[in-house]
């Protein structure tokens, strides 16, 4: 599908088809819009939780208990569940994988290179850490980036999508162990088929106007 096509037609459903499983070649492709996302100084603090099964769904599910029991029914029956995360912290440990991994992947071609990267980098996160104090908010952002690709990815390749916020990090996280591995949930994302009970297909979109919207100078 092409780009306008896709973010004009595409729409958050809110009701799955039960038992549809995505093509392989789908997830893949979420996947990679996911594993690729960009993020500020390629800080790369998301980490994402991936429900394929009954089994993943059901423990999804334990986060979209009473006021977010609006949101089980798509926990339960999209073929896709995934639990955007993010890092407790920016810490040492992290910084310095992320620089060997550009090492190994090939980034550093000249003299210095590799030395300037980690300055910069520190300098970006000293600056969010000391100046801002912001260093959740800042990792959170790109995890909402991250949120942002995967639903222009689903509409371009024609796979139904519902972003979910209404739901229980704390019990998502307890669930899955995150907090001890230094990561708490951010944002859902289901994906699958709409059913016949999705009434927001049958609605049409709604956006304020485009003047306000954009401002041409
Ligand atoms: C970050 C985010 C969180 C959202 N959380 C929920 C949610 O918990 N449940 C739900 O049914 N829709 C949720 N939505 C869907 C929005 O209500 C929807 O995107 C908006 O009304 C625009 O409609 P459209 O996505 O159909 O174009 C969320 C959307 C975003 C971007």
């Amino acid at each position: 599908m092409n780009l306008i096509d896709a973010v004009q037609t595409r729409h958050t459903v809110k009701a799955f088809e039960p038992g549809y499983s995505l093509p392989q070649a789908s997830v893949d492709a979420l996947l990679a819009a996911l594993h690729y996302s960009p993020s500020s100084v390629n800080s790369q603090p998301s980490h994402f939780v991936v429900a394929s099964t009954p089994e993943g769904r059901e423990r999804m599910a334990k986060a979209t208990q009473g006021g977010f029991s609006y949101n089980e029914p798509k926990v339960l029956n999209a073929s896709h569940v995934i639990a955007l995360c993010m890092r407790t912290d920016l810490d040492e440990g992290h910084l310095d994988t992320i620089l060997s991994q550009e090492e190994r992947d090939g980034r550093f071609q000249v003299d210095g290179a590799k030395g300037l990267q980690n300055k910069t980098r520190r300098s970006y996160v000293d600056m969010h850490r000391y100046e801002l104090r912001d260093v959740p908010q800042w990792m959170e952002k790109q995890v909402y980036l991250a949120l942002g690709g995967l639903l222009v990815s689903a509409a371009v390749l024609g796979i139904d999508a519902t972003p979910m916020e209404g739901f229980d990090s704390r019990a998502l996280d307890l669930e899955f162990g995150l907090r001890e591995r230094g990561l708490t949930s951010v944002v859902l994302a289901a994906f699958g088929r709409r059913s016949d009970q999705d009434f927001n297909a049958r609605l049409p979109k709604s956006r304020l106007p485009r003047e306000q919207v954009f401002t041409f100078v």
